[in-house]
């Protein structure tokens, strides 16, 4: 019996659950004994792991978060400690491990293997969705829910009072949840790392607007970008003349009720990492774009950033 193992590293993720139930089932169903290890990579060095049964995941399924713990571990940087992980896999019997995180956990995975020989598939998990090199990072069309929720709140408020809001998203130096929720949100303005922008050329719109009838705004702007939003929310007031909030949503973003996609996705991924593994993969990273899902290399995933698609790019322009 060959034994797998699987964890998860960096920022949680809704979806990470859904994706440890499938786990422990198709490992089982594929003849490979399951493996936790708890609280990413720190459970390597620390021997935190487990057998997993069917009796692990059972309910997890619509639960944020993970079960198994995640963390970002800076003892895993140590060559040191890189081998003292190994020696607690070879204990075990296990020389395959899923990792679900960013690319900056894959990084270190990779470094992993090239010493240890320990193969390794990543799933590409996080709600910025900026890595290289898939379309899809789990969790993401969770978070996007949430955001979503939370604006069309927001959005009764602003218009019963009218007040410009200002509602900063998460992602880093990444603005795709940004984007993707003004585009879909109708959001009046949105201000993301990835373009260089300047206030002056909302003004004379946005003053024109307000003597048209226009009741507030909603400006969603990524965390990455030069300002505050808090002084976004500033120059509403002081210059555009309407009263402004700030609205930070935080880590409201990460957690939830993993979204019907997410959940799919969580299923299709694992499956694609376990039966890669099976087949002699061995370091790679499960990604998903418009031609579907392809391994790709620790090296085109990691050597350069996303860029955002231009399509949608060329959408967030509007005066
Ligand atoms: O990478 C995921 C993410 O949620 C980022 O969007 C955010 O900048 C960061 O993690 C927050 O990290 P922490 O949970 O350590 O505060």
């Amino acid at each position: 019996m060959k034994n797998i193992a699987i964890l998860c590293s960096g920022g949680d993720v809704s979806g990470m659950n859904p994706a440890l139930k499938h786990f422990v089932e198709y490992s089982i169903q594929k003849g490979l004994t399951p493996y936790f290890v708890y609280n990413g990579y720190e459970g390597l060095i620390d021997d935190d792991m487990k057998e997993a049964s069917y009796s692990d995941v059972s309910g997890i399924i619509n639960r944020g978060g993970t079960k198994i713990g995640s963390a970002r571990s800076q003892r895993f940087r140590e060559k040191k400690y890189r081998d003292i992980a190994k020696q607690n896999l070879d204990a075990r019997g296990i020389d395959m491990l899923v990792a679900m995180g960013g690319d900056g956990s894959f990084k270190a995975l990779d470094i992993f293997y090239k010493e240890s020989g320990v193969r390794f598939c990543g799933i590409p998990a996080t709600i910025d969705n900026d890595i290289n090199g898939t379309d899809y990072s789990l969790g993401v069309d969770t978070a996007l829910n949430i955001i979503k929720v939370s604006i069309d709140a927001i959005r009764d408020t602003a218009s019963s009072f009218r007040r410009a809001f200002v509602i900063e998203t998460m992602g880093r130096d990444c603005g795709y949840l940004a984007l993707i929720s003004h585009l879909t949100s109708g959001s009046e303005l949105c201000l993301i790392p990835e373009v260089d922008y300047d206030l002056k050329k909302y003004e004379q719109e946005f003053k024109k607007q307000i003597k048209n009838g226009r009741r507030y705004f909603i400006a969603i702007v990524s965390e990455g970008i030069k300002q505050d939003s808090s002084e976004i929310s500033e120059w509403f007031e002081s210059v555009i003349g309407m009263e402004s909030r700030v609205s930070i949503l935080g880590h409201i973003q990460r957690g939830g009720n993993p979204s019907t996609y997410d959940r799919l996705m969580a299923y299709k991924l694992v499956n694609k990492a376990i039966d890669g593994l099976l087949d002699g993969n061995q370091m790679s990273v499960i990604c998903y774009t418009k031609s579907g899902f392809e391994f790709k290399t620790i090296e085109e995933v990691t050597s350069k950033k996303k860029e955002l698609d231009p399509e949608l790019l060329s959408y967030l322009e509007r005066f």
